[in-house]
């Protein structure tokens, strides 16, 4: 009889584990009130878009670049923006475009002056779940890697402060800047938005995960 025992102890766990710490991803989610920009509503702190998904299938967010609708849609008209290279003609979206799978169907990418890298750009669905970035695992977070294409020479060859001069002079920039960081623009600022863009590109409206879904929260 004592050997039963076990399963129910087994059952709980799992339950235990899928209940509360499936719960827990939302709840690092929220805002502290030593967080420098609070978002607005609780509903600001959720994971932004996926709200719908349950919180096992949703991406870590890190409390210290947390989503806002707001930020989300700064960071979207960065990445398309070309004004974010030297001469303004190529945008993260030229080498991770979403009409080829947020890649550029070449074997190598082509930059600015049409430059060839040496790589094949990655997609960048799903990147959220990543816990290491590029083929070879050389950036730690999408915060980090953000401003290095940036920079690169080959790529969209850009200085940072004349980017950040550059883009404080559209008054678009600096009212979404404003709103979303208190402040003008800012690199750090640019890193944060693109990179909470970049979590909400998700595959998540597949038929499997659709199911999987269906099989969590019913
Ligand atoms: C000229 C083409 C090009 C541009 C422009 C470009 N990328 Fe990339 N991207 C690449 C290539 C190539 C890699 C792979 C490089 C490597 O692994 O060393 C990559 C890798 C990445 C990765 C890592 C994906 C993974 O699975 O590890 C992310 C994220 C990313 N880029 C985001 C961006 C963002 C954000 C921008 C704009 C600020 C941008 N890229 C601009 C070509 C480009």
């Amino acid at each position: 009889m004592k050997k039963r025992r076990y399963h129910w102890i087994t059952f709980g766990l799992i339950i235990f584990l899928v209940f509360f710490l499936g719960w827990e991803a939302p709840l690092q989610a929220r805002p502290k009130k030593t967080d420098k920009y609070p978002p607005e509503t609780l509903f600001d702190t959720l994971p932004n878009p996926p709200f719908h998904l349950h919180p096992l299938l949703a991406p870590p967010i890190p409390p210290y670049n947390l989503q806002t609708p707001a930020k989300v849609a700064l960071g979207k008209m960065l990445f398309f923006d070309p004004r974010l290279s030297r001469d303004n003609t190529v945008s993260c979206a030229t080498c991770h475009n979403p009409e080829h799978g947020f890649s550029d169907a070449r074997p190598v990418s082509i930059g600015i002056d049409g430059q060839k890298g040496t790589r094949n750009a990655p997609t960048i669905f799903n990147v959220a779940y990543n816990k290491t970035h590029f083929w070879d695992g050389r950036a730690g977070s999408l915060e980090e890697q953000a401003l290095g294409p940036i920079q690169n020479p080959i790529e969209m060859g850009e200085d940072l402060n004349r980017l950040v001069q550059k883009l404080n002079g559209v008054p678009g920039y600096v009212e979404a800047f404003k709103k979303v960081f208190g402040t003008g623009v800012t690199a750090d600022g640019i890193a944060q938005a693109i990179a909470a863009f970049e979590r909400t590109i998700l595959s998540n409206n597949s038929p499997l995960i659709d199911l999987w879904q269906a099989m969590i929260t019913h």
